[in-house]
């Protein structure tokens, strides 16, 4: 299946750190997926640095901005299928099948997605493992990187 940004959704929940949101900007443009961002942002988008993370291509990423949690959270079923990413689910991203039209969520840098939300998505959590205890998240771009990439590993045609 071809990614389009009709059919790959990421989201970014009040980010705060330009570099990590014109990162995720460019990571969108390379995979096809449509970027979302959700406000209130700990930055402005016409801050240069955003344009300088996300190099020459931030002009094309054409980021979906949002006034709030509650008006994006609303429009999620004309979107897709949310999956909320978190250090804390018990749902590896390699046990879930993301399905054709996934919405992908992540949460801010410094306290990630309120538990009260999280807990509305269930199974709906998945994360990525981390092995040393001393490490509680991993870099919110690293993780919109991973998560788009696990998407477009999903759908290769199955090897006969
Ligand atoms: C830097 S982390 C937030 C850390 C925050 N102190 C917390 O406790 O959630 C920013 C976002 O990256 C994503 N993230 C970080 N590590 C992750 C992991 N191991 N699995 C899935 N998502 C992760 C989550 O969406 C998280 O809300």
């Amino acid at each position: 299946m071809r990614t389009t940004r009709d059919n790959l959704q990421v989201v970014l929940v009040q980010p705060e750190i330009h570099g990590n949101t014109g990162n995720a900007g460019r990571t969108c443009l390379a995979v096809g997926a449509q970027l979302h961002l959700v406000h209130p942002l700990g930055f402005s988008l016409d801050d240069s640095r955003v344009r300088r993370a996300g190099l020459d291509y931030w002009a094309r990423v054409a980021p979906r901005v949002w006034p709030d949690w509650e008006s994006f959270e609303a429009s999620v079923p004309t979107l897709g299928e949310p999956w909320v990413f978190t250090a804390e689910a018990e749902r590896t991203v390699w046990e879930v099948e993301f399905g054709p039209r996934p919405v992908l969520i992540f949460g801010q840098e410094s306290v990630g997605l309120a538990g009260a939300i999280r807990r509305r998505y269930g199974r709906r959590q998945v994360g990525f493992p981390i092995h040393d205890p001393g490490v509680r998240s991993l870099n919110l771009a690293n993780c919109v990187a991973l998560a788009c990439y696990e998407v477009l590993r999903q759908r290769l045609p199955r090897r006969a």
